[in-house]
C-alpha cells in the first residue's frame, strides 16, 4: 500500500495517533501543520473556511505549531488577508463575547500567497514560505481546495510536486462538485490519483459534519429503544428533507449546469440515507463504516423517471415584494430546464428494507428553511384505540423527527391520553430540543470536518467508491431528464414546492411530514 505521504514516500507518516495537537511526534520532534487555503479570496473560504478555523483555534483544537496560508490569483497582502478574514470570524461561544485579543493572536497566523493554480513555480514560492515557517520541524501540510472543480487536477498537480511535505503527511480536501456523473467523476478520481494516494483525499460533504448527522449512529446503534425497530418490520416509509426559503441568487451561474439533484440529492441526501439505512458496522473505525454504507448504496434499486418529480421556481409577488423566477438570474439561460426542486421515492432492495419508501426531497425557493430526516412508523396491530382517530388512521402511527437545522432537535410523536375523565387521545411529542438540553453552542460543520481532516479521521469523508455507487444510482435518472428534456413543473417562490411531490408521496400511501 502507497503511504499517505506523497511528498517523500520513504518517511514514515505521523498520523491520528501521533498526538499532532500536542505539536509533538511519536519520536519527540516537533511537527507543525500547514493549511493552506486555495481560492483564499472565494465565498466558502470567506464565510466557512476561515471562520472555522479561527472556531478550531479559540477552542485550543489546532496543534501548538500552525499556519493558515490563503492562496488565490487575487493580489493580496498579508494584511489585506488578514482585514478579509476579520470581518467574518465571531466568537466561538457567545457572539457578544469580546474575544479580540484570541482574533489577532490568529489573524497573525495568517499568510497570503498570490500565484496561479497551474504554475509550479508560484508553488514553489508557496513552498518556500511555508518551509520558513515550519522552520525545520516535521512538516504536515493541508491543502483545501476552496475553487471551481474544473481547476482541482491543477492544483493537486503543482501542489503534490512542488509543495508538498517533505517529512510530514500531506492531505487535501477537496470540495464538491465531484463531476456531474459517473464518467466526469471517475474521470476526476483518475485525475487526483495521478498525484495523490486515497487516504490523502478528502472528500467534503459538509453533511456529514452536521451535529445531528453524525449523532444518527449514536440515536440508533446506542438504543434499545430503537435498533431493533430499524427495519420495513416497523417502520413505513422514511422522509430525507431539504429545504431553503431562498433561491440560487448569485449562484445561478454554477448551479445551471448542476441543478438541485446533483446539489443537494445525490450527496448530502444519500449520505444520510446511507448513514441512516447502513447495517451495523463492525466498529466505529472509517473503513468499516464506510464499507457499510457502500453495501447500502450498492444494494439501492435504480431510481426510475416515474419516481421522481422535478420543479423550478418561478417569480411571485407577496405583501408587495416580488420574489425573481430562476430564470430571472442574468447567469441563467431564459429556457433552462434545470430543477430548483426534486422530489423522489428509492427503495433499497435488501432484507432489512424490501418495500420501504425513502423520499427524497429538496428544494430552493420554498416557504422554509429545514432540513429533516423523518421516520413514520407503521400502524399498531389490532389498535385498542384505533376509533379515537377516526377514519384517519394515519394520525394514529408514531413519527420519529431528527430535525438537523436550524433549531436541532429529535422528537417522537406518540399517542397520549388528554388528562381528564373522558377518554380522548392526541399526538403529544416527547422532544429533545437542543437549545435547551445543551448549553453549548453546536459546532459548525466545517469545523468538526476539518478537525478530522488535521487528526487524519476519514469517518466522515467520502470514499472514492461510496462515490462511485452514489454516481452509479443518479447518472442514468440524470441522462433520462436531460435526453427527454423534462420539464420542470413550476412552483412561486415561496410556495410549498409542485403539487406533483404530493402525487408522488401518495403513491406510495405517504404523507409529506
Ligand atoms: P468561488 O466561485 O468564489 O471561487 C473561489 C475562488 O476561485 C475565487 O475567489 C477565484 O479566486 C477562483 N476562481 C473562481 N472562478 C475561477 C475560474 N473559472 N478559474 C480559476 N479560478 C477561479 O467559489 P466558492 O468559494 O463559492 O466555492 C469554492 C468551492 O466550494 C467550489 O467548488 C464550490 O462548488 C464549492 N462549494 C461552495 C459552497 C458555497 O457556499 N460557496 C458550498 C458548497 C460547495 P481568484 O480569482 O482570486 O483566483
Ligand atoms: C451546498 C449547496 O452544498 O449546501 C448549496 O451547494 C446549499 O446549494 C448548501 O445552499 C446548504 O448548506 P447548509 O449547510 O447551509 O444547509
Amino acid at each position: 500500500k502507497k503511504s499517505e505521504n506523497n511528498g517523500s514516500l520513504t518517511t514514515a507518516v505521523p498520523s491520528k495517533e501521533d498526538s499532532s495537537l500536542t505539536g509533538f511526534t511519536a519520536g519527540g520532534n516537533e511537527s507543525t501543520v500547514s493549511i493552506t487555503v486555495v481560492g483564499a479570496s472565494g465565498d466558502l473560504a470567506k464565510k466557512k473556511i476561515f471562520p472555522a478555523l479561527f472556531a478550531l483555534y479559540y477552542e485550543g483544537c489546532l496543534p501548538k505549531h500552525f499556519t493558515v496560508f490563503g492562496y488565490a490569483r487575487s493580489k493580496m497582502t498579508d494584511a489585506e488577508l488578514r482585514n478579509m478574514v476579520s470581518k467574518t470570524l465571531t466568537c466561538r461561544i457567545d457572539k457578544r463575547e469580546n474575544c479580540s485579543d484570541k482574533m489577532d493572536e490568529f489573524l497573525k497566523r495568517c499568510f497570503y500567497h498570490s500565484g496561479q493554480y497551474d504554475s509550479e513555480e508560484n508553488f514553489t514560492e508557496l513552498d518556500k514560505k511555508l518551509r520558513e515557517h515550519e522552520a525545520g520541524r516535521i512538516s504536515n501540510r493541508l491543502f483545501y481546495l476552496s475553487i471551481p472543480p474544473n481547476i482541482f487536477i491543477d492544483v493537486v498537480k503543482c501542489a503534490s510536486t512542488s509543495a508538498s511535505s517533505a517529512n510530514g503527511w500531506t492531505r487535501v480536501i477537496v470540495e464538491k462538485p465531484f463531476g456531474r456523473d459517473s464518467e466526469s467523476s471517475a474521470a476526476l478520481t483518475r485525475g487526483l490519483k495521478q498525484y495523490l494516494v486515497e487516504d490523502q483525499i478528502f472528500r467534503i460533504d459538509h453533511y456529514l459534519g452536521k451535529e445531528l448527522v453524525e449523532n444518527l449512529s449514536v440515536l440508533r446503534f446506542s438504543n434499545l429503544v430503537f435498533e431493533p425497530l430499524w427495519s420495513r418490520q416497523y417502520i413505513r416509509n422514511v422522509q430525507l428533507i431539504f429545504s431553503e426559503d431562498f433561491g440560487t441568487e448569485g449562484r445561478g451561474g454554477y448551479f445551471d449546469s448542476y441543478g438541485i439533484i446533483r446539489d443537494i440529492m445525490q450527496n448530502h441526501l444519500l449520505q444520510i440515507l446511507a448513514l441512516f439505512a447502513m447495517e451495523t458496522p463492525v466498529s466505529l473505525d472509517a473503513e468499516d463504516i464506510r464499507n457499510e454504507k457502500v453495501k447500502v448504496l450498492r444494494s439501492m434499486k435504480p431510481l426510475l423517471l416515474e419516481n421522481v418529480v422535478v420543479g423550478q421556481y418561478k417569480s411571485h409577488t407577496k405583501g408587495g415584494i416580488t420574489y425573481p423566477a430562476y430564470i430571472d438570474d442574468k447567469t441563467v439561460p431564459k429556457d433552462s430546464l434545470t430543477p430548483t426542486f426534486a422530489a423522489a421515492a428509492l427503495f433499497i432492495d435488501n432484507a432489512r428494507w424490501d418495500g420501504v419508501p425513502f423520499l427524497m426531497k429538496a428544494g430552493k425557493a420554498l416557504h422554509t428553511k429545514r432540513a429533516e430526516i423523518r421516520v413514520q412508523f407503521r400502524h399498531v396491530p389490532g389498535n385498542l384505540y384505533k376509533r379515537s382517530f377516526g377514519t384517519d388512521i394515519d394520525r394514529a402511527t408514531n413519527e420519529l423527527v431528527i430535525r438537523v437545522q436550524p433549531d436541532e432537535a429529535i422528537y417522537l410523536k406518540i399517542n397520549n391520553k388528554v388528562p381528564g375523565l373522558g377518554m380522548r387521545l392526541d399526538r403529544s411529542k416527547l422532544n429533545l430540543h437542543y437549545a435547551a438540553r445543551y448549553s453549548k453552542e453546536i459546532p459548525d460543520a466545517y469545523e468538526r470536518l476539518l478537525l478530522d481532516a488535521i487528526e487524519g479521521e476519514r469517518r466522515l469523508f467520502i470514499r472514492s467508491d461510496e462515490l462511485d455507487a452514489a454516481w452509479e444510482l443518479f447518472t442514468p435518472l440524470l441522462k433520462e431528464l436531460e435526453e427527454k428534456k423534462i420539464a420542470p413543473e413550476l412552483y412561486p417562490y415561496g410556495s410549498r414546492g409542485p403539487v406533483g411531490a404530493h402525487y408522488l408521496a401518495a403513491k406510495y400511501n405517504v404523507r409529506w411530514g
